[in-house]
């Protein structure tokens, strides 16, 4: 088969060919029509400090996939050769403490799909048949199912606290503060607030439902609450960016017993007033991955119950290239100026 390839520890991938992935007993085998392209994959093609860290070569990377499900292990119960299916990219032990008890996303030893066994660029990929999502909503285009990953981050992080008539302040309208958005509006949100600073992004974010896109380069989060006509501050906040300066600036415009749920992954430390986060009595809670699996019930089943939900989550794709060109798709996603780039790899 077909792979984008890591053969050892440096940058770049090579597209080649590999033996095709073989599937255990309790294993599914899928050949991968769509794949998405994460920042985690532009870590790993430069490899950083922090891919040298966490990658295991020589790897095939990709996380982010959907496709059908052309071979089963003996013990798979019911995944089915045929169905349309995502992958749940976190592969959890099943008997550590959090699995035992229920809280599987929680599993201390997780091995990540594409970063420490190998993932979805490429034309086959195996994961065990816990972690195949069957979609049985039609409509689920191999697009749309390429991004349930990342869907999922923002859904669990949307949904971590309570929305209803609640301010939100969104940092960061890459692809998952985008989705988290069109969640928050479908959820109840009172007034949306999402910052950057891309135009194009902050433009999509509006579309997706935003009241307010406010570039952090030249304007302030304090002065956007006065346009939303906003007296007290945020009431839950979600930080999508990474950059140090959105969650102090994120903290200082909550209301008191403000809830904050953090998905960014911190590009360098952060600096923040802990003070203010004792007496303002806020909430931090730090958010990996998805819930397994109410996140995924929760995708699902919002998407296939609202339809202005699945336009938007849908329109987050913005860039879809046959496999062939992914050199010119990885340059996309990193200019970080549309949405979310997805390789076809029904076409090479
Ligand atoms: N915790 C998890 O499980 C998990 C999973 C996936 C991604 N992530 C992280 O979540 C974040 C969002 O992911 P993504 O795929 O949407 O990434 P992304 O890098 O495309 O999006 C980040 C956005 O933040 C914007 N930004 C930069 N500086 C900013 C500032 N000062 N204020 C506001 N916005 C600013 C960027 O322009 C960009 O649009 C990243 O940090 C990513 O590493 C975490
Ligand atoms: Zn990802
Ligand atoms: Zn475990």
């Amino acid at each position: 088969m077909k792979a984008l390839y890591k053969a050892g520890p440096q940058a770049g991938f090579k597209l080649v060919d590999r033996p095709e992935p073989v599937a255990g007993h309790a294993d599914v085998k899928i050949r991968v029509m769509t794949t998405g392209i994460c920042g985690t994959d532009l870590h790993i093609q430069s490899w950083d400090s922090w891919a040298q860290g966490i990658i295991e070569v020589p790897l095939i990377a990709g996380h982010e996939f959907y496709g059908e499900v052309v071979e089963v292990g003996k013990d798979v119960r019911d995944v089915k050769v045929g169905d349309r299916v995502s992958g749940e990219g976190h592969v959890v032990c099943g008997i550590c403490r959090n699995c035992r008890a229920g809280r599987r996303q929680m599993c201390i030893h997780t091995v990540s799909v594409g970063v420490q066994r190998d993932g979805a660029f490429a034309e086959y990929v195996v994961i065990p048949e816990t972690n195949v999502w069957v979609h049985h909503d039609p409509s689920v285009t191999p697009e749309l199912g390429a991004i349930f990953d990342p869907f999922g981050n923002a859904v669990h992080t949307a949904l971590s606290f309570p929305l209803v008539g609640e301010d939100v302040l969104i940092t960061g309208a890459g692809p998952i503060g985008l989705m988290a958005t069109a969640v928050a509006r479908h959820a109840g949100a009172r007034k949306i607030a999402v910052t950057d600073i891309s135009r194009p992004r902050l433009d999509l974010a509006r579309k997706l439902g935003a009241d307010l896109a406010i570039d952090v380069s030249t304007t302030r989060v304090r002065e956007a609450q006065q346009e939303l006509g906003m007296r007290e501050g945020f009431d839950v906040g979600m930080e999508m960016s990474g950059h140090p300066a959105a969650l102090p600036e994120m903290i200082d415009n909550m209301n008191h017993g403000g809830r904050i749920a953090m998905l960014g992954l911190p590009s360098q430390d952060i600096t923040i007033d802990w003070g203010k986060v004792v007496t303002h009595m806020l909430t931090l809670k730090g958010i990996y991955g998805r819930e397994l699996y109410e996140t995924w019930y929760a995708m699902s089943a919002m998407l296939s119950s609202n339809p202005v939900l699945h336009a938007g989550i849908s329109a987050v794709v913005t860039d879809t290239l046959p496999a062939g060109d992914w050199e010119k798709g990885f340059d996309i996603a990193r200019s970080g100026t549309g949405g979310k780039v997805v390789l076809d790899w029904t076409q090479l």
